[in-house]
């Protein structure tokens, strides 16, 4: 298995092309297999998640070409089943399950299983698709779902956690192909449920209001082949101008959408780092010295979960004492033991970490344990003096295309190497 070998202590400096989506590619190749037309996807990341969902659409029958960066898709005939082996892979993949419903009318797709940042059930997807008619039933791991005819109607799709992101994209995408109207409530206003609406829209389908809690979608008979460009990865580059911030240097994000940043920008400032729009580009560097801040994780436009941990190494530098909530997922604090290998003081409360920030970090080896986790153990090796070496970054590859080259552009010290 894979490892990082990082020699910190080297602020960052230079340029770097943030790349499309993984959070948005991934339902929008989803939608791919609600039209027997083929479809053009520009700027996918090249992951180990969307070659993988390439493998799923694949088996369900469609045939898929990735060549840097632009994905074709032909569903020409689909089948109606998603194995074990492939969804327990990849949760994402449970986004194949309304377009099935909607092309096929028929479904039966393992449910998820856990995973290490929470138990993330399913049920409001199950809710959505019972609004439209769906018969669903659990047997053996599966979710084998069947309707006659889907209709449209209200639902609301608010949990626990407030919104779910690929339940609003599930929903969305079966009632596109619906008789009448549904209405979403509660729905998530990510920047990814919009990204997909605009394809969708883009395929013949009539969905208004993405981007608020309330979408209308007016079915339509049939939907038909089309082009797009997946929106730029906001998380890769949040962690960027935090690695930027993180590292005392200063680093231009090229290609990055400051409009789906501002809450990440917001809290960089109040802890001393500067973000500023220099033309198309965001420019990071640190002001002064670090400050402490306190940061609760909320849907969006709030600060969004998946920059949590990467937030929680910058805090980990910062002198003082901030308080990180996490309010989406019920155990996404699996990066506060390693950082503490790099000799970050931090306590758990209940949702909340007391950071008490500002002792120097020493290198260390640690262990990735999820994506975003293991994004935040990069961030502070590269902060620490001395060498750190994060292993398991398989999890890393799943979300961050080349990593590890874009950080050598900006003149860190970080070598892929053969691990534990
Ligand atoms: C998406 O996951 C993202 N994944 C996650 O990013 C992200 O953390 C999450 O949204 C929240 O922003 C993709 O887009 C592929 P949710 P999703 O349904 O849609 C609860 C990353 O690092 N819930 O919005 O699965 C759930 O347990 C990943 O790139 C229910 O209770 O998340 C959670 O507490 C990690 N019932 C909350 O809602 C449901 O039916 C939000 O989950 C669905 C969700």
């Amino acid at each position: 298995m894979e490892s990082f070998l990082i020699k910190g202590g080297v602020p960052l400096h230079g340029a770097v092309t943030i790349s499309g989506s993984k959070n948005a590619a991934l339902p929008i190749m989803a939608a791919t297999l609600l039209t027997d037309e083929p479809c053009v996807i520009r700027r996918v990341p090249d992951l180990s998640d969307t070659r993988f969902m390439v493998k799923i659409l694949e088996s369900l029958g469609a045939t898929a070409q990735l060549e840097g960066g632009t994905l074709t898709i032909h569903a020409r005939k689909i089948k109606g089943y998603a194995d074990y082996e492939l969804v327990r892979k990849m949760r994402g993949s449970i986004c194949i399950a309304g377009p099935m419903l909607a092309r096929l009318h028929r479904a039966r797709v393992s449910l998820p299983g856990g995973c290490v940042i929470g138990a993330r059930p399913i049920n409001l997807h199950l809710k959505g698709f019972e609004a439209l008619g769906v018969k669903i039933a659990i047997a053996g791991g599966y979710v084998e779902a069947s309707v006659k005819k889907l209709i449209g109607n209200s639902v609301f799709l608010g949990g626990r956690a407030g919104p779910t992101v690929l339940g609003t994209a599930n929903v969305m995408m079966a009632a596109s192909l619906a008789e009448g109207i549904t209405i979403i409530e509660s729905a998530a206003c990510e920047p990814e449920v919009v990204d997909l609406a605009n394809f969708l829209n883009a395929m013949g389908a009539n969905i208004a209001g993405a981007g608020s809690p309330t979408i209308t979608i007016t079915g339509v008979p049939r939907l038909h082949g089309a082009e797009h460009e997946v929106i730029p990865d906001r998380i890769e580059a949040a962690t960027f101008l935090i690695a930027a911030g993180a590292t005392n240097g200063e680093v231009t994000l090229k290609g990055a959408r400051a409009d789906h940043l501002r809450a990440v920008i917001d809290k960089l400032n109040e802890a001393g780092v500067t973000v500023e729009r220099k033309g198309a580009d965001l420019v990071a560097r640190r002001k002064a010295r670090l400050k402490p801040a306190d940061i609760t994780t909320l849907p969006y436009a709030g600060f969004p979960t998946d920059v949590q941990a990467q937030m929680m190494s910058l805090l980990a530098l910062a002198p003082g004492i901030s308080i990180i909530t996490e309010r989406i997922f019920e155990s996404r604090f699996m990066h506060v033991s390693e950082l503490a290998r790099l000799g970050a003081e931090i306590e758990i409360e209940g949702p909340s970490a007391i950071v008490k920030g500002g002792r120097p970090l020493s290198g260390a080896p640690v262990m990735a344990s999820d994506l975003r986790a293991s994004a935040a153990l990069v961030i502070a090796g590269l902060a620490a003096r001395g060498a750190t070496q994060v292993n398991r970054i398989y999890h890393l590859d799943r979300g961050y295309e080349r990593m590890d080259a874009k950080l050598h552009q900006l003149g860190a010290r970080i070598e892929r190497v053969e691990g534990t």
